[in-house]
């Protein structure tokens, strides 16, 4: 099941990122067949925490092409990081502690990190980096 489409206009041109970002988006669509499928909570927890490690990375990446780019919003764009995984992790708390199912976990996370962040965020980096390229 595909809850999340990937497609051309997330494309940042890095091919890194978008290499990372569409792991995601397969990890993503992998836990909702998971949760399709009534897995096992031991490994609908193991595929979120993957979510999750693999998101972190993927920020260090960014962080770290944003530092060496000296890219101006750099700030910001770290502040966002943050949050995401500051909310993801309070989902994920309190998903552990049978607060929150895990089936709604998922449309918040990939409505704010997955497509949000992206749209927003990372287009204005790809931008950026596009214009420091052609100078
Ligand atoms: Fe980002
Ligand atoms: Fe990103």
């Amino acid at each position: 099941m595909r809850v999340i489409e990937w497609c051309e206009t997330y494309l940042t041109g890095h091919p890194i990122i978008d290499h990372q970002h569409q792991a995601l988006f397969d990890e993503i669509n992998h836990l909702a067949d998971d949760l399709a499928m009534n897995k096992d909570e031991l490994e609908l927890l193991r595929r979120v925490e993957h979510i999750s490690v693999m998101t972190r990375e993927h920020f260090r990446c960014e962080e770290q092409l944003m530092q060496e780019q000296h890219y101006p919003q750099l700030a910001e764009h770290q502040k966002d990081h943050r949050d995401i995984l500051d909310n993801g992790d309070a989902l994920i708390k309190r998903y552990k502690e049978g607060g929150v199912p895990l089936a709604e976990l998922l449309p918040r996370f990939i409505a704010t990190w997955a497509v949000q962040h992206i749209v927003d965020d990372d287009a204005k980096l790809a931008a950026f980096m596009r214009q420091r390229s052609r100078e």
